[in-house]
């Protein structure tokens, strides 16, 4: 898996944000929005295949649903408190962010669990084949993106212990 080298991130803190709501959010954004009707597809084309995901498309709905809010509060209350400068109030939605990101792990185990750690049978089609790969991408993107929040941007409005 492939880091955003923290070297290469940009070093002030607005151009940080814009970094991650260009190169994160809105990139899971339109990857959902491939993936969940193209999890659908699979699921219905291969319904009576022993193998089918059954249950992905929801699944993936819910992955969908959960970082959307998440990405929202992000950008209409964190974010823009970080480039007024931060403050001591900005300790608790910091808090709550990373307590997302903690959930977030739960609906990422099971997605690797209904597609056998994105492992498409012998037989899989091209779509179904895509729709793993696609899935691998996203998720190795969110953990980028989550590593860099983390340990990149919160750290820097978080009391050093
Ligand atoms: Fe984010
Ligand atoms: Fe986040």
């Amino acid at each position: 898996m492939q880091h955003d080298a923290t070297s290469t991130l940009p070093q002030e803190t607005g151009a940080l944000i814009d970094h991650i709501i260009r190169n994160y959010h809105e990139m899971h954004r339109a990857d959902l929005l491939s993936l969940v009707p193209l999890a659908e597809r699979v699921e219905q084309v291969h319904a009576d295949d022993p193998d089918v995901p059954v249950g992905l498309a929801g699944a993936l709905e819910g992955l969908a649903r959960d970082i959307e809010a998440h990405m929202a509060k992000e950008e209409t209350i964190l974010f823009p408190a970080m480039r007024a400068g931060g403050g001591d109030g900005i300790q608790f939605p910091i808090s709550m962010m990373r307590a997302d990101h903690d959930d977030h792990a739960q609906t990422i185990a099971l997605l690797r669990q209904l597609t056998q750690d994105f492992t498409p049978p012998e037989h899989a089609c091209g779509s179904w084949r895509s729709l793993y790969a696609g899935i691998a991408t996203l998720l190795e993107e969110l953990a980028m993106h989550i590593a860099v929040e983390n340990n990149v941007l919160f750290p820097r409005f978080e009391p050093t212990a």
